[in-house]
């Protein structure tokens, strides 16, 4: 497509940025977080150390089971989303027209880039393929507890297998995941159910199969709707609300539901799962297995959600890759108020190393030098930019929770010494610097 870009004449700039320093402070959008390195300066404010806490975390159990990562663009064409996840998601898409005249999107969720890229290159990868990424989220939300208009969210997926113990294997992973974080069966619990369970009832009492999303709409909407409202809907498409009720209650695993549960109990994972029909999952592409993890509480909304969508891929490929596929995802912001809430997150403080103090000005430049071996032997160096007074650099090392200080010295007959401190113990000894970098590899371990 032609592309006509639409330049903002220069005069303009300039006038915004005047007006925007004289009369103007920004505030970042509602819904939109600000990360900052703990300590926080307020407590509106995110900690980008957390967010990393998660990030690590979630990358070494999802590697440790064998998933591979992956990354798709931010941005998507609209149409990826207004076909495939179902009216709820595509009311809170950030779509606009770009400067070239496509209708695009912020990407609301990850599921459809994952399949439009496994489908791109289908036969270049081996079966299953198991991947994980860690994306950015938009959707244009109400701001409540727990939702925001912008989340990170942990996905992990299995493309290529339709054997449950597929299934099971992502709900370990899910499970693991937790528990790596600190989080123990009397935190959590993973509500199982299925599409499959739903579909048999939604056929057996004659649903119209043209209504049969609306139906799941309904069911998924259950817990936060009035009884009332949820009997209007549910008789709008022929059903009582009793009979949907007592098919939760009644809770029976459908075969392949037991089998998940079965595999899990071999990994002694059974106590972290349930069977729980009022569990039906809000997108439109799920086809079997569907599950949510919440605090066992029920504080919470949904830490995580997910299920298979066997369809998807055909869907987006336009018929020409057709691979079974399951997954689910993650968000860091429900997760975050609960690690808060149950004390289970580490402080975060920064993590220097080694301090130089430079104490001589006129030994600088190899202070400089020997901060730079430092860094080079993997060591977390930092020192004051500036001259300053010896005791404020040494007040900044302590804020800095450095384990060490150095400082380089002139002995009487003129060599150079490096002066190593350690701050928990405050024993001091010499050390020649040629050897500094070699010695603190071997302190620090
Ligand atoms: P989802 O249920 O829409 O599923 O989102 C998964 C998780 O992301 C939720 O349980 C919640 O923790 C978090 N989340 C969703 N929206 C927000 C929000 N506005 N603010 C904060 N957190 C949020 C999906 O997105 C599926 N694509 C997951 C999946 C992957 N299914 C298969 N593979």
């Amino acid at each position: 497509m032609h592309e006509t870009p639409r330049r903002r004449p220069p005069r303009l700039i300039m006038a915004l940025t005047r007006t925007t320093n004289q009369h103007m402070a920004f505030e970042r959008l509602p819904g939109f977080r600000d990360f900052y390195p703990e300590p926080l300066p307020q407590a509106d404010t995110a900690s980008a150390d957390a967010r990393q806490y998660l990030f690590d975390h979630w990358r070494r159990v999802a590697r440790g089971y064998g998933f591979r990562e992956y990354d798709g663009p931010p941005l998507e064409p609209l149409e990826l989303y207004t076909a495939k996840s179902g009216a709820e998601i595509v009311g809170q898409l950030y779509n606009f027209t770009d400067k070239g005249g496509r209708e695009i999107s912020l990407r609301p969720e990850m599921t459809p880039t994952l399949a439009r890229l496994v489908a791109a290159h289908e036969r270049h990868f081996k079966k299953p393929i198991k991947w994980f990424a860690i994306p950015q989220l938009f959707r244009y939300e109400r701001q409540q507890r727990g939702r925001l208009r912008e989340h990170f969210q942990f996905n992990a997926d299995i493309l290529g297998e339709s054997d449950v113990a597929a299934d099971a294997e992502l709900v370990a992973l899910l499970i693991d995941t937790l528990r790596a974080l600190g989080l123990g069966q009397e935190d959590f619990v993973i509500r199982l159910s299925s599409r499959n369970a739903w579909h048999d009832f939604f056929a057996s009492r004659h649903g119209d199969p043209a209504r049969e999303y609306e139906f799941f709409q309904v069911i998924d909407k259950l817990e936060r709707d009035t009884p009332e409202n949820n009997r209007d809907k549910l008789a709008r498409l022929g059903f009582k609300l009793d009979d949907v009720s007592a098919f939760i209650s009644g809770g029976q695993p459908t075969q392949e539901l037991q089998a998940i549960v079965d595999n899990l109990a071999a990994r002694g994972l059974s106590d972290y799962v349930k069977i729980d029909y009022a569990v039906i999952r809000g997108l439109a592409y799920y086809t079997g297995p569907v599950f949510e993890a919440f605090d066992r509480q029920g504080q919470f909304r949904a830490i995580a959600g997910g299920g298979r969508y066997d369809n998807l891929v055909k869907l987006i490929s336009g018929g020409k890759v057709d691979l079974p596929a399951l997954g689910f995802g993650m968000g860091d912001v429900v997760l975050l108020e609960l690690l808060k809430d149950r004390r289970r997150l580490p402080a975060f403080k920064p993590a220097v190393e080694v301090f130089c103090l430079v104490e001589e000005e006129t030994l600088r430049p190899a202070s400089l030098r020997l901060v730079h071996d430092l860094r080079a032997a993997g060591c977390v160096t930092d020192y004051f930019l500036t001259p300053a007074k010896p005791d404020k650099q040494f007040k900044r090392a302590l804020e800095l929770n450095a384990k060490y200080t150095v400082r380089l010295c002139q002995a009487p007959d003129g060599s150079c010494q490096a002066r190593v401190k350690n701050l928990a113990t405050r024993e001091e000894q010499a050390v020649p610097p040629g050897e500094a970098a070699a010695w603190f590899k071997t302190a620090l371990g």
